[in-house]
């Protein structure tokens, strides 16, 4: 990967769960299309799974490996990007302790991810990491001094916390150490899951990419549709319907007339449903067939990661020896 005169990026995964289709449509739609235009490194954030309690009570919820396959059968290309697992870049974790010296508390404690957990996480659990996540978050952006960071719209406090760090360390130091990074968003940077609410991992409301067609049809079938609808005739209302917001994804072209026929009355949410859940089964058979063919070759995939947290570390090493300098280490 030498790209050295393009824009930098960043960007990474929690393999807390194999890819949904939110993280496909907030996030990785963008990596796909700006591994050719950027210098980009995408991590599988795997010290940032370890900030929630899941990991203890279920060993397997490492999805790392899972993760990896998902994103080389959907095309991230480590020819034109830098892919890795966080953990193999141990200067993630030394910059999150260089950058904790000048963050104030107060910035932690007032980040959406925090507050909306802190009275409903057990003391036990309330743990110094997990306030320290969105930090960390920051550390994993600025060691490769990104100007783009592609998410989704939940990730945007974090960003922000960012663009803060950064000027707090370029103004105490004196120095331009890191550029201010900037979000990129998709056009669906927040996709609904099965109930309604945003999709995640810890909600348990998930579409997996790796679903096999009964699975995502039996899902897409227990989906919420416009709560006012009852009987098959009554007429609805499209945009308060999540199952209408993948037509627009997956059938675009006849969307607009299921609008019609839907606000009409005339075609009933189990019909919709069944064409949907057709239209992302055909969608995704592709990448299915990609991902079953990469899944004999585990050794080719463990050797892709070896080669991009060689990479990932090389940058990194550089950014921590000059943030070092700058704080008389
Ligand atoms: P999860 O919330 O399921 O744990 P992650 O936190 O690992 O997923 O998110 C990885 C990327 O996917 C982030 O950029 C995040 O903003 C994006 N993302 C996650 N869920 C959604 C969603 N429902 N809609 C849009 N983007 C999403
Ligand atoms: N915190 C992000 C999430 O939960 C994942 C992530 C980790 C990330 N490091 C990152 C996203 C760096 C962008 C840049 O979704």
């Amino acid at each position: 990967m030498i790209k050295s005169n393009q824009p930098i990026l960043v960007s990474g995964v929690q393999p807390s769960g194999v890819l949904h289709l939110g993280n496909y449509h907030g996030a990785i739609k963008n990596w796909l299309s700006l591994q050719h235009t950027h210098r980009s490194f995408f991590m599988i954030a795997d010290f940032h799974a370890l900030t929630s309690q899941a990991h203890v009570q279920d060993p397997r919820a490492n999805y790392r490996y899972a993760m990896a396959l998902d994103l080389l059968a959907l095309g991230i290309d480590p020819e034109q990007a830098c892919l890795f697992y966080q953990s193999d870049v141990p200067q993630h974790a030394e910059l999150h302790l260089l950058l904790s010296m000048i963050t104030p508390l107060q910035w932690l404690h007032r980040t959406p991810s925090f507050k909306d957990k802190e009275d409903k996480l057990s003391h036990e659990w309330l743990t110094h990491g997990f306030l320290g996540y969105p930090l960390l978050m920051s550390a994993d952006i600025l060691l490769y001094k990104a100007q783009a960071v592609p998410v989704g719209t939940d990730q945007l406090p974090h960003l922000e916390l960012t663009r803060e760090i950064a000027r707090r360390f370029n103004h105490l130091y004196g120095v331009a150490q890191f550029p201010i990074p900037e979000a990129t968003l998709t056009d669906s940077p927040l996709l609904p899951g099965l109930d309604g609410e945003k999709m995640s991992k810890s909600h348990g409301n998930t579409i997996h990419l790796s679903d096999d067609p009964d699975t995502l049809t039996q899902k897409i079938k227990r989906m919420k549709t416009d709560p006012k609808r009852i009987r098959r005739d009554d007429p609805g209302t499209p945009e308060d319907c999540p199952v209408f917001t993948y037509q627009q994804l997956y059938d675009a072209s006849e969307s607009e007339q299921l609008a019609v026929d839907c606000r009409a009355g005339r075609i009933g949410c189990v019909d919709c449903k069944a064409r949907c859940a057709q239209a992302v089964n055909h969608t995704l058979a592709e990448f299915h067939d990609t991902r079953q063919r990469l899944s004999h070759q585990p050794q080719k995939i463990h050797d892709t990661m070896n080669a991009g947290a060689e990479q990932a570390r090389t940058v990194a090493t550089a950014t921590v020896s000059e943030v070092k300098q700058a704080m008389q280490l």
